[in-house]
């Protein structure tokens, strides 16, 4: 039983796991540059359907590709950004200006190339103490949210190797909340403190895309997509909107050691 704010939903295993659809892309540049018109494709198709679109963006250096290309594209510009709302998926314990900062990057790639109004983007306090930034957040993220359900447009969400998302490591109890929308987690590999939103209102969000590239992705890529149920061991597998969509993009790398199986349908484009 997921909580999240006022969606209550107690989805059935064999709900939970829709056929995933995996798109591969020859090369990671292709892959790159569609995520970007991707991006650019759901804030402007959720944009006719809503007054306000509120998308959430990952850390990483696949995802920093992307928002580079973005913010290099100039249709940006049909965007009526005062109507979105950007936020994050996770953040490591350390100030903005910190090379380490997952905002700091968005911002230096993309957000200083468009005009979203500055108080449309909801940092992660990454220079305050982990509980107090994971509490503020929230706080944020229901203010934007009013009286409605806290349900993103879209997540983008990368992949590490070991199978953690956001900052969902595996073995950490960050990757069990199931109330709380943010939480504060100790990564032992990087020895630091991160905020992270959690699974519950991740698997809330409307359309979820997975990014990943390159042959280092290959082999837990399988083992997460292999899996007919979730995983606590593979936390990105535990993403399985039950209302949303869900769609993995990947580079030809990346889907090396891909195999067919009957949750997974295999675009190659
Ligand atoms: C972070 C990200 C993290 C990232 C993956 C993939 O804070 O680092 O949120 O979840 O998306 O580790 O990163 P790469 O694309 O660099 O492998």
């Amino acid at each position: 039983m997921y909580a999240t704010s006022k969606i209550h939903y107690d989805v059935t295993q064999k709900e939970m796991k829709q056929p995933t659809l995996i798109q591969i892309w020859k090369t990671q540049n292709e892959l790159e540059q569609s995520v970007a018109g991707k991006i650019y494709e759901v804030i402007r198709r959720k944009l006719k359907e809503k007054t306000q679109c509120c998308i959430v963006l990952s850390g990483g250096g696949t995802p920093r590709n992307v928002y580079r290309r973005m913010g290099l594209d100039e249709t940006n510009t049909l965007i009526d950004w005062n109507r979105v709302q950007v936020f994050f998926s996770d953040e490591r314990a350390v100030p903005p200006d910190d090379p380490q900062s997952n905002y700091g990057m968005v911002q230096r790639e993309w957000i200083s190339h468009i005009p979203v109004p500055r108080s449309h983007v909801h940092r992660i306090q990454g220079e305050l103490n982990p509980k107090s930034a994971a509490r503020k957040y929230e706080q944020e993220i229901r203010k934007i949210f009013e009286h409605d359900p806290v349900v993103f447009d879209l997540v983008l969400l990368g992949v590490g190797e070991d199978g953690h998302t956001a900052s969902l490591f595996p073995g950490t109890d960050a990757v069990l909340e199931k109330e709380a929308l943010v939480t504060s987690t100790f990564v032992q590999q990087f020895k630091n403190w991160r905020v992270t939103l959690t699974v519950p209102v991740l698997n809330a969000a409307h359309e979820i895309i997975f990014l990943a590239a390159g042959t280092k992705k290959a082999a837990i890529i399988q083992r997460i997509l292999e899996k007919d149920t979730p995983d606590i061991k593979l936390p990105a597998s535990l993403i399985q909107p039950p209302q949303g969509t869900l769609c993995w993009m990947i580079d030809e790398e990346a889907g090396l050691e891909l195999k067919e199986h009957s949750s997974i349908i295999i675009q190659r484009l």
